[in-house]
């Protein structure tokens, strides 16, 4: 089968490389890819949002099945526009995609089905969030309803502070329309935990866990960015909290969704926080997590596309998902200055020898060729990922590949994992 893989990122350079080694692709394109995809298929030079381009691509290339990466396009009505030109794509509709989308929806859904998350409120005139987080003398949270790349959330342990992000958000529009409304909700205290999972509009299945590192710097400080490094699996999921995670909040996601006239088919991603009273909902995503899915697919032995295909057919019930027992762990490397400013446009080296070493791949995310040289051409460059016997053992192989890459003002956090290296002594 020929497969058309949409998207450019970490995340898509991880699928397009689990692809690659399916035993029933034909041929596999990516639009627009990256240098990394490049190594795994065929880029196309068409971008993400292109939805026209791609599926005119998809029809004269026999394209079997449209694999849509980020939520942009999703939540645009990507797969909607495949699907009514007759061709197979994975993820959810735009309906379905607004469980991301709009955060203010998801949480409607949340309490619709009493799935367990932090106490909020949505407001959609800026006066209105003023004088509610004026009221409040707890940490609160301020989060653009809209997408923000990851960006768009404020952790404030000083509510003035909740009014400043909300006047950030809504006055100075730092998110654009993204920001047009906006959540506020209580502050949870605990560990998080990414669970993704393949739905079919009916059946579950739950990939194993990983924990993202959102803030820019060491010890979880400083603004949050897409994901500065993951690991998995999470080990403070015990096998009965997974089952309660299901139950309470998985299970009911996907009801609540047929019950609205908007079957979930995709990857669910739910990002929770467990607190002593249990897991809660921070946020759904509605696709693969970037960059938690490097980490997770290193660990997948089973084909990919079968359980892509098997996702669109609703036959997930009918296959098993192997997974190595190994753990593994991804730092990403990063333009220094990101979240913020930061320069493009450096050359890197090294990235042949650190792949070099065992059980290590090293996912692009942010480059491009220029002049036959990789230079970096985004926030997050790159994703190094290895596997090890057990999250100490991946930590120290990640780390050893990092330190065979070079380029300008490179920033990486140098603690990716600790904690769960800490809280198994
Ligand atoms: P979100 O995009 O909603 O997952 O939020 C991004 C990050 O902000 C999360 O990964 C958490 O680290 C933090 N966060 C979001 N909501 C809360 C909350 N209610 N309490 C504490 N931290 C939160
Ligand atoms: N790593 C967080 C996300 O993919 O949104």
């Amino acid at each position: 089968m020929n497969v058309l893989l949409v998207g450019n990122g970490g995340r898509e350079h991880a699928i397009a490389w689990k692809l690659a080694g399916s035993a029933i692709i034909k041929k596999l394109f990516i639009a627009p890819g990256n240098p990394g995809t490049a190594n795994c298929g065929t880029n196309i030079n068409i971008s993400a949002d292109n939805t026209k381009e791609l599926i005119n691509f998809a029809k004269t290339n026999g394209v079997g099945l449209a694999i849509i990466g980020p939520e942009e396009p999703l939540a645009n009505g990507m797969v909607d526009a495949f699907e009514a030109a007759g061709i197979k794509a994975f993820g959810p509709t735009a309906a379905a995609a607004r469980l991301e989308a709009d955060k203010a929806y998801a949480k409607q859904i949340m309490r619709a089905n009493s799935i367990p998350t932090a106490e909020s409120r949505c407001f959609t005139k800026f006066e209105d969030a003023r004088t509610y987080i004026a009221t409040r003398d707890e940490p609160v949270v301020v989060k653009a309803a809209g997408l923000a790349k990851g960006k768009g959330v404020f952790v404030c342990d000083d509510p003035a502070d909740g009014i400043l992000a909300a006047e950030k958000i809504m006055i100075d529009r730092i998110f654009g329309s993204a920001g047009d409304s906006i959540v506020v909700e209580d502050k949870l205290l605990g560990e998080e935990a990414s669970i993704l999972a393949f739905v079919d509009g009916r059946n579950i299945y739950v990939m194993e866990t990983a924990q993202d590192h959102k803030p820019i710097g060491d010890g979880d400080t400083g603004p949050n960015t897409g994901g500065m490094g993951a690991y998995s699996p999470a080990t403070l999921v015990s096998e009965k909290m997974m089952q309660q995670i299901s139950r309470e909040i998985l299970v009911p996601a996907v009801d609540g969704m047929n019950r609205n006239g908007s079957p979930y088919r995709g990857v669910l991603y739910a990002g929770l926080m467990i607190t002593p009273g249990g897991p809660r909902v921070l946020e759904f995503n509605v696709r693969f997590g970037d960059p938690e899915t490097q980490p997770i697919l290193m660990r997948m032995k089973s084909d990919l596309l079968e359980v892509l295909l098997a996702v669109c057919s609703g036959t997930l019930d009918r296959i098993t998902i192997e997974w190595d027992t190994k753990a593994a762990v991804c730092v990403v490397m990063a333009c220094g200055g990101y979240p913020g400013e930061y320069k493009k446009g450096s050359v890197i080296t090294g990235i042949e020898q650190a792949q070099t070493l065992k059980d290590t791949a090293v996912f692009h995310a942010g480059t491009q060729l220029a002049d036959g040289k990789i230079v970096t051409a985004g926030g997050r460059v790159l994703g190094v990922t290895s596997l090890g016997d057990t999250i100490a053992q991946a930590q120290k192989n990640a780390y050893a590949a990092v330190e065979k890459i070079s380029f300008e003002n490179a920033y990486w956090r140098k603690d990716i994992a600790s904690k769960a290296i800490r809280l198994s002594d």
